[in-house]
């Protein structure tokens, strides 16, 4: 869908749904006193936030603010890990389960309480230190199926000091290795393998091959055996340990260091506009306070509640909203390894069923795919326990919002839709479930303490009913502090086009009752399946095959997708145009970047359209896959090259 008919499709979407009585009565926020404090004193309501957290020290200032960059907290001492586990078993919580643990295999389950995860975590914080020498400062890559011993190493990473580096299971080798070189971990985490959709994930040996040469900064690999099966891998007696073997010879107890509330919590890599993935800098006692604050109050949790997020770990979602944000409010989690799918298309409505969630946070990709199955695989199920729906990722369209709200939320759940970034930490607009009406395919409103608004390409904010460019006007505690190794881009991303406002690289119209619909990116970078891929990303590994020559590369409406990849290709001369060749460019993709950036599509062309100055128009590419009629080519070195690969386009399109 363009922008146009997206906007178009809004102006017909009238229908508006207001918390159910019953939610609002024992919700966390009931009324407009979160918003009204926000307004009147906003480093003030900020600092309430913070005071819900343990800190060693208090701050001695809320916030410094020079653009860019911003401190939160500052002087104050506190520590991610002890937050989000010391804290809770001196308490009540002692034995609650902190993440109940579901294998694909289905009767694979493990229950780690609160004070079972405290242990596990401060052995492993004992091993990195003690063992394999982490300092405070240090990186640690971490590249893991989801299991548990994922959340104990990134709080263990965070107890000692150090920051984590997670990047997702389905990232090549080559992918692994440039986040390697650019954070300069010393030690990798991995697992000798994952199970996803039946299939075994080659864990170690991406790992092995990402390591493969000289020019590596990592000493040491620990490994966790998680193969029922064991799994033939190698190991490599100099640099490799196995997790368990090395667990057994770790200390009980090792205190969380006193860090400052500016320190280095993570670096998470995400896609931009240039080839180079941007490790985003996110800190220690401000993201915490974003992502505490917009658990308890987005989410709604309350002490008996059962929490599924379905993401992975290895995006920001994860992070935030199955470790970080839950385990800091003592929130029971559902964490799952495998697959929508496996064994069957009712899986998660099972777990649903077999652990009682109550609340479900998902993304509108799989709820797309949910929806071609059919309503019988819910139905199958007891789903009665749900009472609040989430979605992330992308923009959800009204017909997809409406079936989750019935068939999933049997028209109980009130429904947040929440928009935020790898960039942003935490949500930043959404509804508070018991105060704010929703919209289908509308986030609705800024969630207080944020100030979000749509502006114009001069920063001037649009007026209701019209579009525009989304941006953050003040600083907020859980920002990206920047991209790692890279200030001068961190500015030029994110801030040089306004001066003073955070550009979030998203369009949004704001309509007459100030809801905002979002209506995607606005610079080259595709949405895919809620997953940021950067165009020069995926045109940089089709050029590296050898009989490329050039690339440009597009997204374009996918049904369940949202977006999907459409690259257009030349090739040098001489090489023959085969299925063959296709298939290989497409295998090359996935081997630089991973399976995410796979091609839908690679159309093999003899020219590229270009503007006399040589650069490739890709808005015309975009008429040409979308069968739109081509916008202006007045500016092109020669006509004649789009109007031609129109037609093959076409023509192969129909065929
Ligand atoms: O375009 C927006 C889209 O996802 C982008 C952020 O991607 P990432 O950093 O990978 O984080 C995804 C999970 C937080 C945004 O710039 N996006 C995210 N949530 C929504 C969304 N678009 C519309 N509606 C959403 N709820």
């Amino acid at each position: 869908m363009s922008t146009d008919e997206k906007m178009a499709a809004l102006l017909t979407e009238g229908r508006v749904f207001p918390p159910p009585d019953s939610f609002v009565e024992n919700a966390n926020a009931r009324d407009k006193t979160l918003y009204e404090n926000a307004e009147k004193d906003y480093e003030g309501f900020w600092a309430d936030q913070a005071k819900e957290l343990h800190w060693f020290r208090p701050w001695d200032k809320v916030l410094e603010w020079e653009v860019p960059f911003s401190k939160w907290f500052v002087g104050g001492k506190t520590n991610i890990c002890y937050n989000c586990v010391d804290r809770h078993i001196k308490g009540a919580l002692r034995n609650k389960a902190a993440i109940i643990w579901e294998g694909e295999a289905p009767e694979q389950q493990r229950v780690l309480t609160y004070w079972d995860l405290y242990r596990e975590v401060n052995k492993f914080a004992d091993v990195l230190k003690n063992q394999f020498k982490i300092d405070k400062g240090d990186r640690v890559t971490i590249y893991m199926p989801m299991i548990p011993e994922l959340v104990i190493a990134m709080l263990a990473v965070v107890r000692i000091g150090a920051a984590h580096s997670i990047i997702f299971g389905g990232f090549s080798p080559e992918s692994i290795k440039d986040r390697i070189l650019d954070s300069q971990s010393k030690v990798v985490i991995t697992a000798d393998g994952g199970y996803r959709n039946g299939q075994v994930l080659q864990l170690k040996r991406n790992v092995d091959e990402a390591l493969a040469g000289n020019d590596t900064p990592v000493t040491d690999v620990i490994v966790v055996r998680n193969m029922q099966y064991h799994m033939d891998i190698e190991i490599n007696e100099d640099r490799d340990s196995w997790y368990h073997r090395v667990m057994r010879k770790a200390n009980h107890f090792v205190p969380a260091a006193e860090l400052d509330s500016e320190d280095l919590a993570f670096l998470l890599y995400t896609s931009g506009t240039t080839g180079k993935p941007k490790g985003i800098m996110h800190t220690t006692g401000g993201y915490l306070t974003g992502v505490h604050y917009s658990t308890k109050y987005v989410f709604d949790l309350k002490p008996e509640d059962v929490f599924w997020c379905t993401a992975d770990i290895g995006w920001i979602t994860g992070h935030s909203y199955i470790t970080y944000g839950p385990l800091s409010n003592g929130a029971t989690v559902v964490m799952y390894e495998g697959a929508p799918s496996y064994p069957d298309k009712d899986r998660f409505w099972h777990i649903i069923e077999k652990y009682g969630v109550t609340v479900f946070y998902t993304a509108p990709t799989a709820i797309r795919t949910f929806m071609r199955w059919g309503e019988k695989f819910p139905q199958r199920r007891n789903l009665s326990t749900l009472r609040l729906l989430g979605t992330v990722g992308e923009p959800i369209n009204p017909e997809a919002w409406m079936w989750y709200y019935k068939n999933i939320g049997h028209e109980r759940c009130p429904v947040v839709d929440t928009w935020w970034q790898t960039e942003t930490g935490a949500i930043m607009v959404a509804p508070l479930p018991g105060v704010i009406p929703t919209k289908p395919g509308s986030a609705t409103l800024p969630l207080p303490g944020y100030d979000v608004a749509v502006v114009d390409k001069d920063g001037h904010p649009v007026k209701r009913g019209e579009g525009g460019l989304l941006v953050v006007r003040k600083p907020w505690p859980s920002m990206l502090r920047g991209i790692y190794g890279d200030p001068d881009r961190y500015y030029e991303t994110y801030w040089k086009k306004f001066g003073n406002l955070y550009f979030t690289g998203d369009g949004a119209k704001i309509d007459r009752d100030g809801y905002l619909w979002l209506l995607g990116r606005v610079d080259d970078v595709i949405n895919v399946s809620g997953h940021r891929i950067g165009t020069m990303e995926v045109e940089s590994a089709c050029v590296d095959f050898p009989s490329v020559s050039e690339a440009a590369v597009i997204g374009i409406p996918h049904e369940i997708k949202g977006q999907a990849i459409v690259a257009f290709v030349t090739i040098k001369d001489g090489v023959a145009h085969t299925l063959d060749l296709i298939e290989e460019i497409e295998s090359h993709v996935v081997e630089k970047i991973g399976a995410i950036a796979r091609p839908e599509k690679i159309f093999i062309t003899a020219e590229l359209p270009k503007t006399r100055s040589g650069k490739i128009m890709r808005r015309l590419l975009r008429d040409i896959a979308n069968g739109k009629v081509l916008g202006d080519t007045t500016t092109l070195a020669d006509p004649k090259v789009v109007e031609e690969l129109k037609q093959k386009y076409e023509s192969e399109e129909s065929s």
